[in-house]
């Protein structure tokens, strides 16, 4: 299973879905390729964002070998699913996918069984600090949805 996390920027948002789902993955013993990328490629070659870092050491999780890259269109290829924190995010795939992009495969984070409902991961970019620490127990409920969404097509 090869996932890919996108928001974008990739140093704020998706790092953390990286960070997190791999240790969920490793937990359960699931042998998942799991990856990130941001959508603008202004950050391409950054860590991510200190107050990312923080917020992921704080839950003992460790995101300081992440580099930011800019998403390509042969990942739509190469992954099995790929995820958009935000719905200028999905927007942004659509474009960049061009005939590559597929609904099936390009969900959002949050509706990963293509339910209604809310689309966007806060973008903690624009605030401070503070701003962090619900984004990261978002996106930890979240990968804890994509697991079960998953395993449930599975079976
Ligand atoms: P992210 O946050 O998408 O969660 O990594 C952002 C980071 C940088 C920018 C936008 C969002 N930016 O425009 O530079």
């Amino acid at each position: 299973m090869k996932i890919l996390f996108v928001c974008l920027g990739n140093i704020c948002r998706s790092p953390l879905a990286e960070g997190i789902l791999k240790a969920k993955a490793k937990t359960l013993g699931l042998d998942w390729q799991i990856d990130s990328a941001g959508t603008n490629g202004y950050h391409d070659g950054e860590a991510p964002h200190k107050f990312s870092l923080n917020i992921a050491a704080n839950n003992g999780i460790d995101i300081t070998d992440q580099i930011s890259k800019q998403i390509i269109k042969k990942d739509f290829e190469t992954y099995d699913f790929i995820y958009a924190l935000a719905e200028d995010v999905m927007r942004d795939l659509k474009r960049i996918g061009g005939d590559g992009f597929n609904k099936n495969k390009c969900r959002y984070f949050l509706l990963p069984n293509g339910e209604k409902g809310e689309t966007d991961v806060p973008d903690p970019w624009f605030g401070g600090e503070e701003g962090f620490e619900p984004v990261h127990d978002i996106i930890e409920k979240g990968c804890e949805k994509i697991i079960e969404s998953i395993l449930k097509d599975r079976n």
